[in-house]
């Protein structure tokens, strides 16, 4: 057992899909796991093992924002032997020419937060994905011909932020989409040489201020599934 997560070792797979909502990891579980089995309930904050087309996988809620997420990854990593991270949340489109329900892979991600700068004494670390990974992600979409984006975005440590053209500077320098974890886990993933990759659907648009229904949600987050668990 570690603080967080009240597992034994073993009961993770070497994978582990993380979305931010311990609701989602239950859906994912119930609607894409063949005989999964709840790991933890410690703060609610669920996680399921199960089997998706024969292979081991696991999905691990981690909450929202760069700290929280932290705290899961950190200890799937440290103390469960976990080799493979892969996130699966929502995004805000930066760049007018994204839409609702489009997909993104983050190759590398930007970030407000000060957690790294803290960690590497002032200095900037620019935290990327995992090469195989994202490459991999590209190939199942392409297959399946799910359309994608790819690129830079934001991890912000602020969804309530109060200025409202904040944004429009990451967007002039081509930043495609804010949500608030990848920056974090593409760090932790790089300090113990694990793979981590972020896959993300929008959910808003920043531009035009539209954002999906929670029924449009659904669908959206399906297609990201179906990527995520093929890659897992
Ligand atoms: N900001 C941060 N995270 C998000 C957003 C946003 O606008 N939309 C979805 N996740």
């Amino acid at each position: 057992m570690s603080i967080h997560i009240g597992a034994q070792a073993g009961d993770i797979s070497e994978t582990v899909l993380l979305p931010g909502d311990p609701l989602r990891a239950r859906f994912v579980a119930e609607t894409f796991l063949e005989e999964a089995v709840c790991y933890n309930q410690v703060r609610g904050m669920l996680g399921f093992t199960g089997t998706y087309q024969g292979r081991r996988v696991s999905v691990q809620g981690t909450g929202m924002g760069i700290p929280s997420h932290l705290i899961y990854v950190h200890e799937l990593l440290a103390d469960y032997g976990v080799k493979r991270v892969i996130r699966v949340g929502s995004c805000g489109a930066m760049q007018p020419d994204i839409e609702l329900n489009d997909i993104l892979f983050a190759m590398s991600a930007s970030t407000d937060s000060h957690i790294n700068r803290l960690r590497f004494h002032g200095a900037d670390y620019a935290p990327c994905a995992d090469f195989e990974l994202f490459m991999k992600a590209c190939s199942i979409a392409a297959s399946r011909g799910i359309a994608f984006r790819a690129g830079n975005i934001l991890s912000s440590d602020v969804f309530y932020g109060d200025d409202p053209d904040s944004w429009k500077l990451w967007r002039d320098f081509g930043v495609l989409a804010v949500e608030m974890e990848t920056n974090g886990l593409y760090t932790e993933a790089a300090k113990f040489g694990a793979q981590a990759l972020s896959i993300l659907t929008v959910s808003d648009q920043l531009g035009t201020g539209q954002a999906l229904s929670s029924a449009d949600r659904e669908r959206s987050f399906t297609a990201m599934m179906q990527i995520a668990l093929e890659l897992a």
